[in-house]
């Protein structure tokens, strides 16, 4: 059977799966093994830096060593500072030295990536969650768009696949169901409504190439849908993660003085910069330490249909095989 489709014309892979990037589990051997099983895996620079430790153009060298085929770069474009800017242009510029042809955006307006990476032939997807996103995507020129649905982990848009789907289907680029995706019902049902492909996370963490600690692995095979909540508490916006006893300790709900902060118009960057430099290290420390009493452990819905610790060859194989 082939899965042909728009996503895979582009991107010149066999399967219309991207291995959705994910700081902080993107280590370079689980991005290197979804591009080697057909579909694409998606590189996290903060992830392969900050901790997973590889200098940027060494890490993306190794995951290169591990397959020859293509793989894929997260490009968050938030515009919070010139030297964030710096960095990410910087990124972007060696990931393309070394090869890179896929890149996915994420908030920001990625017009200036558009420009960069179709110098070389490359392709550029936007992250979105609602249409008036879409659109501004569309104005930059972006090649596709990745859906952000309600059931992704991570940071969850508010719309369900097929409503996202209908809502975007009209503006006539490839659309790729982010959120939900873990076995072969739902990747196929993602690919009847007409998605061009699917992006996972959640159910890439819980595969033998993926390092975090096992104690994260197993509460994801352990989870049912209703123990994934969304947390304030990480970046000020909603975060789906399982509820283990940490998150049942200290609630979901931004504090009292963080809340104040985020509702003034100035006080809000501060304390989202705030946010994001203590949910980085807080996130690093989680994917190592195990035990759930201390840990954020960020998962989304499918946790639902991940029964096993499988490597990721045999995750594409069963949700590929007829
Ligand atoms: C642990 C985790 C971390 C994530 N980090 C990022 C990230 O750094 N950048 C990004 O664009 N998406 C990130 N995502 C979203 C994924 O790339 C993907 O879109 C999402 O996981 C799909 O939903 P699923 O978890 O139901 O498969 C993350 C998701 C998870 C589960």
């Amino acid at each position: 059977m082939t899965f042909e489709t728009p996503l895979t014309r582009q991107l010149n892979i066999d399967l219309p799966i991207i291995g959705g990037a994910m700081y902080p589990c993107s280590n370079p051997e689980l991005v290197a093994a979804v591009s080697e099983a057909g579909g694409i895996g998606v590189l996290q620079p903060i992830s392969l830096t900050y901790v997973h430790r590889y200098d940027y153009r060494a890490g993306i060298r190794f995951i290169r060593s591990l397959t020859s085929k293509p793989i894929g770069m997260n490009a968050l474009i938030e515009q919070s500072s010139k030297t964030y800017h710096a960095r990410m242009t910087q990124w972007i510029d060696i990931a393309l030295e070394e090869g890179v042809r896929f890149f996915v955006t994420s908030l920001g307006n990625p017009r200036w990536v558009v420009e960069r990476v179709e110098q070389v032939g490359g392709v550029v997807y936007h992250d979105v969650t609602e249409r008036k996103w879409a659109m501004k995507g569309l104005d930059a020129g972006v090649h596709g768009l990745i859906a952000v649905n309600s059931e992704a982990g991570g940071h969850a848009g508010p719309r369900d696949p097929r409503r996202l789907f209908e809502e975007l289907a009209d503006i006539g680029l490839p659309l790729v169901c982010a959120g939900g995706v873990s076995d072969a019902a739902t990747f196929r049902n993602a690919l009847a409504i007409g998605y061009a492909g699917v992006q996972m996370g959640t159910r890439l963490i819980a595969t033998t190439e993926c390092t975090a600690h096992d104690d994260y692995k197993k509460a994801i095979v352990d989870a049912a849908a209703s123990d994934i909540v969304l947390t304030e508490r990480l970046t000020g916006v909603p975060v789906a993660v399982i509820r283990n006893e940490y998150v049942s300790r200290i609630g979901t709900k931004a504090g009292p003085i963080a809340r104040w902060m985020l509702r003034g118009r100035k006080t809000k960057h501060w304390m989202r910069t705030i946010y994001a430099l203590t949910s980085l290290r807080k996130l690093k420390q989680s994917l190592k330490t195990g035990s759930g009493r201390d840990d954020y452990w960020q998962a989304g819905r499918s946790v639902a249909a991940i029964d096993a610790v499988l490597p990721v060859s045999e995750v594409i194989r069963r949700m590929t095989a007829d």
